[in-house]
């Protein structure tokens, strides 16, 4: 007998929640237009640098505003020339009074570790402490980082499915995985709040090309962790390591990770990667090698195959599809699971606190309902 979880509703998106919206550098004078949930948007930042999210769509004739220009701290719509202010009001028309009924909706963007993070939901309930915290590789001395941007061709729950299995890197992915990595690893979930860790233990396996390029040691094999957390409701962070065979992990090299997904539209997301790396951190020929292997294998390895499952889902609701639920995707299912019963929470108007959050990821809220598949 199979357990399988229902959900009640299909999934949408989870609005009350900061979404990954752009690198900080990215957002300057220069207007920067993205789709998040389907919705444009258009970024910017005031004289004094505080960045700014407004609906990309002029209220008058519904050109983007992304194609105009700013003008001290507002935007100049391309077409007739209304500004709209941070506020998404409208500041300036060229042609009469500046009408009240033309405003644009704006969005609450903050930054935090040299990440822009957007709010697409009821703008009263964004604040500060509420926004995810990765920690500050970026930042801290300890560790050389790269850093890039991927759109991806398909709904970005695929690529969270993805990012939480890693048993696919023994197939996808020659550099980073091992043709015998299923007979070494060890794999365990843990699912705490709005938290999934999913755990893998590689024990004694051959050093990867990957591990080879940045590991001092010569040995032949090695042991490795990877330990990839799940936040709410599409934030990843994952923990690498590698030691020599049963050393201690205070030796290890470590090559800790964030993997921000963020949706674009049903089927394409927008995708934010962070790699650091506690070795030869000085080493500017290293960074170049490093961003080329993690951006070659997401942009040449990963992204083709997730494209490709979409294509083949084509409009189908993943749960309707019923797939094969294997022992290995324990971490994907619980995460899917949980940000479901968010969404039906904010569906049926549940305000989203941290308490209710950790009620519904518990088991105790409403939205769920488990089937026997037999
Ligand atoms: S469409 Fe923007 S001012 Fe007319
Ligand atoms: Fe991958």
């Amino acid at each position: 007998m199979r357990i399988i979880f229902v959900p009640e509703a299909k999934i949408e998106y989870l609005r009350n929640a900061w979404y990954a919206a752009a690198w900080s550098d990215e957002v300057g004078r220069t207007p920067l237009s993205r789709t998040f949930l389907d919705q444009p948007v258009v970024m910017f930042r005031e004289e004094d640098g505080a960045p700014v999210a407004l609906a990309d769509r002029c209220p008058h004739r519904f050109a983007p505003l992304s194609k105009g220009k700013l003008v001290e701290n507002a935007i100049e719509c391309p077409y007739h020339g209304l500004r709209f202010g941070s506020d998404g009001s409208c500041v300036h028309n060229y042609h009469g009074p500046v009408p009240k009924a033309a405003t644009v909706q704006a969005f609450p963007l903050m930054e935090r570790h040299g990440v822009a993070w957007i709010w697409m939901g009821d703008a009263a309930q964004a604040s500060e402490d509420k926004l995810p915290d990765f920690g500050s590789f970026d930042t801290d001395p300890r560790f050389a980082v790269v850093r890039g941007y991927l759109p991806v061709s398909g709904n970005y729950q695929l690529p969270v499915d993805n990012l939480l299995d890693l048993t696919h890197a023994q197939f996808l992915h020659p550099a980073l995985g091992n043709p015998d990595s299923s007979d070494n690893s060890t794999f365990s979930m843990k699912s705490e709040g709005s938290t999934v860790w999913a755990k893998y233990f590689f024990k004694g396996e051959s050093v990867t090309p990957f591990t080879r390029m940045i590991w001092e040691s010569k040995s032949e094999t090695c042991d490795r962790w990877a330990h990839m957390r799940w936040d709410a409701p599409s934030n990843l962070y994952l923990e690498v390591g590698v030691t020599e065979c049963g050393a201690s992990s205070d030796e290890a090299l470590m090559i800790p990770s964030y993997h921000f997904l963020t949706p674009e539209t049903a089927k394409t997301s927008h995708y934010f990667w962070l790699n650091a790396r506690n070795v030869r951190i000085d080493d500017k020929t290293l960074d170049e090698i490093f961003w080329k292997g993690v951006d070659s294998a997401f942009r040449h390895e990963d992204e083709p195959m997730i494209a490709l499952v979409q294509e083949r889902m084509g409009d189908a609701d993943f749960d309707d599809l019923r797939p094969i639920f294997l022992t290995t995707d324990r971490a994907a299912g619980r995460a899917r699971q949980i940000l479901t019963q968010f969404i039906n929470a904010e569906r049926v108007g549940t305000p989203p606190t941290s308490d209710r959050q950790r009620e519904v990821a518990s088991g105790n809220g409403a939205g769920l309902t488990e089937k026997a598949n037999v």
